[in-house]
Order: structure tokens, then sequence, then C-alpha cells
């Protein structure tokens, strides 16, 4: 195995790469949020199902978490070659459950505990994301794999957003699971404001007046409000999923130092990534998408400046795209979105954006409206109907981006020289409408002709700039 390498971002399958990139008892801090469509109906996540999975990836990430030949095969490896344990108590589920959802995920999450466990130093912190759907389970898992006297805490990150119910009462927090590997762990007591002490009653006298005359500063407690990412946060990038980055904080401040070495499996768009830089901490990002990969790659640009990463698994060549396209070819367009800054639009599209897989936006006249480079991406064969399509769809749009695997036919490039120029009145200068990249191309460097851009991301948002902690600070 290869020297454990820090602030790089691993795109792929989380359980390969930690199997084949991160060494033993080499990292402090986990946090992990995998995904789970827990807004399904409970009981439709304990219907057996056929093994069928869908061919439909165009979302941000797909669950991966339905009873297939692969889960088979892990449930197999578990059960016959994992710890005893934990084989032990995944054959008694698996004979409870059955084969559906429940147990597909159940087999994957307990796969990845095992490496995870084995990759934390002995001194090191896990702390695991859920909701109360898989929580009960999720625990018994951790408690073979770390050992009950290792469990920490059980967090309730209460949060007001999200709907009611007149069924039930709102469902209002996840759960987010504190285990070490040992007892010799790293905790750094945190403190918060404690403004509901005079709600209940609570002596004034017992507190302590901080410098502004209001008291109590005390130590966190194991219920958390923290308001969740929601639609009006400056934070907000989009991206399904994105938890709000003072959770990350806090439990990176409370779980590590600066120079320790966090890692996020399952990073989605980099949150504990940003907490970690903030914080002065290395770190490795793992995620199956390219949508994240790019996502990630612009977040930490936006928030830090041009600071070192590395990012492993993409395509370095046109035969590495080859393969990508022929593997995934969502994969293969989140990518090739990204080598020119353009977002992918994913499930947004509506209307005429339906013929266009990204934009990018930008900025050219003193009025600051927004103006778009509308991209397609082929990955297989293609002709000059293509490219009239792309005219067609970006006929209301300042340009019409073709990025291509196979090189354009002669009759293509003539079409798309054809279409004529976009005359930008802030830099009054002449852009070609239609411009086909092709993906060797764009490898070897060659970027858009169109005017600088001065903002970019607007289907995901720009990430607002963080600046590195001096020192750290009580959170609130
Ligand atoms: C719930 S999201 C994480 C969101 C993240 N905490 C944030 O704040 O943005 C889960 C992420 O796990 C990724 N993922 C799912 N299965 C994976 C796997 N086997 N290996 C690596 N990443 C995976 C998905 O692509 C998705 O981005």
């Amino acid at each position: 195995m290869d020297k454990l390498k820090t602030n790089v971002l691993y795109y792929g399958d989380n359980l390969k790469i930690l199997r084949e990139h991160i060494p033993d008892n080499s990292i402090d801090l986990i946090y992990l949020d995998p995904p789970f469509n827990s807004k399904k109906d409970y009981n439709i996540l304990f219907k057996e199902n056929g093994g069928v999975e869908s061919e439909a990836q165009i979302k941000a990430f797909t669950d991966t978490w339905h009873w297939t030949q692969s889960a088979q095969n892990t449930y197999h490896d578990i059960v016959t070659t994992g710890p005893l344990k934990v084989g032990q108590l995944i054959g008694a589920l698996h004979d409870a459950i059955g084969q559906n959802d429940v147990m597909a995920y159940l087999v994957m999450m307990t796969a990845r505990l095992i490496e995870l466990h084995r990759v934390l130093k002995p001194t090191g912190s896990l702390y695991l994301h859920c909701d109360p759907t898989m929580s009960h389970y999720i625990k018994l898992i951790l408690d073979q794999i770390f050992g009950a006297s290792n469990f920490q805490n059980e967090i309730i990150w209460f949060y007001k957003t999200g709907g009611a119910s007149a069924k039930r009462f709102a469902r209002k927090h996840d759960t987010i699971f504190f285990y070490t590997k040992s007892g010799r762990y790293r905790f750094n007591p945190q403190k918060e404001k404690s403004y509901m002490m005079h709600e209940y009653g609570f002596k004034k006298s017992n507190f302590q007046k901080d410098e502004l005359g209001q008291y109590s500063w005390v130590y966190t407690k194991d219920v958390w409000e923290i308001p969740a990412v929601g639609s009006a946060t400056k934070e907000r990038l989009g991206y399904p999923t994105q938890k709000p980055f003072d959770l990350l904080e806090r439990i990176t401040k409370a779980s590590s130092k600066e120079g320790d070495v966090v890692l996020d499996p399952f990073c989605g768009c980099g949150t504990t990534i940003v907490a970690a830089q903030k914080l002065n901490r290395r770190w490795i990002g793992i995620d199956i998408t390219h949508l994240a990969i790019t996502l990630m790659k612009n977040r930490i640009q936006d928030s830090f400046g041009n600071i070192p990463i590395e990012v492993i698994g993409e395509p370095e060549d046109l035969a590495g795209a080859r393969a990508l396209a022929h593997q995934d070819r969502y994969q293969f367009q989140y990518w090739a979105l990204g080598l020119i800054k353009a977002r992918p639009l994913g499930e947004k599209k509506k209307g005429a954006d339906k013929g266009i897989d990204g934009v990018i936006q930008f900025i050219d006249d003193a009025s600051g409206k927004a103006k778009r480079a509308v991209v397609q991406v082929k990955s297989g064969h293609v002709s000059v109907n293509a490219v009239r399509e792309l005219k067609a769809v970006a006929v209301h749009d300042a340009l019409g981006i073709f990025i291509t695997l196979e090189p354009p036919t002669q009759p293509m490039l003539t079409e798309a020289v054809s279409t004529g120029i976009y005359h930008s009145p802030g830099w009054d200068k002449d852009y070609p409408k239609i411009q086909i990249l092709t993906i060797e191309e764009l490898l070897q460097g060659k970027t858009v002709d169109m005017p600088p851009l001065t903002q970019t991301g607007i289907t995901f948002a720009k990430a607002p700039k963080v600046s590195t902690e001096e020192g750290e600070q009580l959170s609130m």
C-alpha cells in the first residue's frame, strides 16, 4: 500500500479506495454521512426486491442499497471472513430481516465500517451520521466492530426545517453516533452559550458571566440545535444532502487537533473538507460521483483560493476517458463538464434546457445580467445533426459548447462555423457562437473561447470565502 496522501480527493467506491490507499492506524477523525433514502416509507424498505438495478443515474447519487449480487457477495464475505462477532450479528440480522433494501444497506455499511475501524488510529474517533430509520441497526453493528465500551455519544442533531405531519410528531432530528477506537482518544471539550438555562429555571448564579455580561458557556450537550442548510442559507450549494458547516466544525474541533488527518469517505459536496481545511487539519475526501468531486474542487477553490490539492481517480488521458464513458456515461458527462468548469444540470432540466447537459454562466456587460454558455457532452458517435440540435437549444443563449469524445466530422465543423459569432458588449470582442471541443483537446489544455469568468457557478452556487483559523475558539 502507498504512503498516506493527504489533502486529496479520491473518485471511486470508498470500499476499494480504503482497501487500496489508506493504511492501518493512519486517520485521526472520520465523519461519514452515507446516503440512504430514508424519506421512503419505512415499510417499503423491507419489501424484498429482485435485485434489478435502475440504470437511471442522472441524479446526484443513487442509493446503492438494493439486494443485488454485490450485496449477496459482501454478505458472504462478512459472514465467512469478517470478524467473528460481526459475522454472527450480520448472519442473525439477515435471518431476521430477510434480503431487502435494509439488509443490503447494513451489509454494505458493515463492510465499510470494518475498513474504517482498521484505518483509524488508536486515539481516533468516528462519527456516523444517520437517522432514526436505520440508527438502531447501525448501533448494533458499531458496538460489534468498535466495542460497546468505545461508544461515546448518540448525538441528536435537531433542526427546524422540513415538513410536519398530522399523523405523528414532526420528525426533526438526525442521529450521529460517536465511537472511539480505544479509551485513549482525543477529546477537546466544546462549550456553547446556554440560553435555555433561563427557560428551564436554572439559577443564574450557577453560571459564569462572560465579558459581555451574558452568562453560561456550558459544556456542549449531546443535543445540538443547528439550522439545516435551507434554501435561503448562504452556504447552500445546491447539492442534495449538504450538511451545515457548523455541525462539521464542532465535530472537527472536538475530536482532532491542528495537523491531524480527517477522512470523509462519503464526502458529497465536501463540508467536512472545508471544516478541516479551515481548522488547519489535513484531509481526505472520497466520493463515487464526478458531480461531487467537481463541486468539491470548485468549493475548495472558491473558499480558500488556489491551495494545493490532488484529485485521484479522474481520467488523465484519452484511454481513461474512454474507459469512464464505457463504464458510466453520466459520470463521464460530469467529469467532462468539470474540465471546462461547467455546472451539470442533472435533474433540473426543464423546457428548453432539456437538450443541454451543463452551463457556464458569465456576466459581460454593465447591466450585470447573467448570460449562458450551454454545453452538450457526447461520448458516442457524433454527426452534423447533433450540432444542429445544439444550435437550436442555444438559440437564446450566448454560446453553445459541444464536447465530444469522438473527433468531429468535417460537416460538423462547417455547421459550427456557419452559425456565426457572439459579440460581447463588455469586452467588445467576438467569440464563435458554437464551439466544438474534443476531450483530447481539453486534456491538452484547450479551453472554451469565451468572455472571462468574473463570477462562476450558478447551477451550484459559489461557496463563500472561508478564512483559515488562527488558534481555536469556542464554538457558538
Ligand atoms: C449524504 S451524501 C453526503 C453529503 C455530505 N455530508 C455533504 O455535506 O455534502 C452521500 C455521498 O456519498 C456518496 N457515495 C455513495 N456511495 C458511495 C461509495 N460507495 N463510495 C464513495 N462515495 C459514495 C454519494 O455520491 C454522496 O455524494
